[in-house]
């Protein structure tokens, strides 16, 4: 796969956000995905409320930025997936991938307690829909951050290497986004492929693939 890390600002994005939405990824915002049947067949309990008492603002978020973009779930959504963060299972094949990343608000506080829950391809670009294969849900720790061990998704006719994932806050109304990578060529032939969910490469010591992604939740 041909990807590199350079130029890339946070999440892998070389331009602002606002810019890149002013510059008119309306097309694009225009297929995000509002279901409320969605939300409703989302039956993963949310976990007990975290502390109320504020956190510190992590260094790199800019204040005002704006909420991740959502995008639809597409058909390969199963609730009730398992509550785990590493979704490697004997006999996977595929290039190891580590996610890490912060879910904010756009006021750049951290937020505790967020359910976030992945699904993708396997290494063929096949989805596992009687099982919970590369599916698990996790939630962010006391800091905001989680940590999600899996592999690169395959690609699939269609599609651009993707994972899918719904992000939920307590008490608020989950989003369904998808996470792009970098200098994938299938990319710009992806009729939903967003730069603003692009990862950011990370240096990595060994084979695996070590990626970041902050989620902005407007909350
Ligand atoms: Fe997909």
């Amino acid at each position: 796969m041909e990807m590199n890390s350079a130029h890339q600002a946070r999440n892998g994005n070389p331009w602002p956000r606002r810019r890149l939405l002013q510059a008119g990824c309306a097309s694009v915002l225009g297929l995000t995905f509002r279901s409320p049947l969605a939300n409703a067949m989302y039956h993963i309990a949310p976990p007990a409320e975290p502390d109320a008492a504020p956190m510190a603002p992590t260094p790199e978020c800019r204040d005002g930025d704006e909420p991740t973009p959502r995008q639809g779930a597409g058909p390969f959504y199963t609730p009730d997936s398992p509550q785990r963060a590493n979704l490697v299972e004997p006999g996977l094949s595929g290039t190891p991938l580590v996610l890490v990343g912060h879910v904010l608000q756009t006021s750049c506080q951290s937020l505790a307690g967020v359910l976030l829950d992945f699904w993708q391809a396997d290494d063929e670009g096949h989805y596992d829909n009687q099982g919970y294969t590369l599916r698990g849900h996790q939630f962010t720790d006391a800091n905001g951050q989680y940590r999600l061990e899996t592999i690169v998704p395959g690609l699939y006719p269609g599609r651009t290497r993707h994972i899918h994932v719904r992000v939920q806050a307590p008490h608020t109304r989950a989003i369904t986004t998808q996470l792009y990578f970098p200098d994938v060529s299938q990319n710009e032939r992806d009729f939903i492929y967003d730069p603003l969910l692009l990862v950011h490469l990370l240096e990595s010591p060994s084979q695996e693939m070590k990626a970041q992604f902050d989620f902005v939740l407007r909350v």
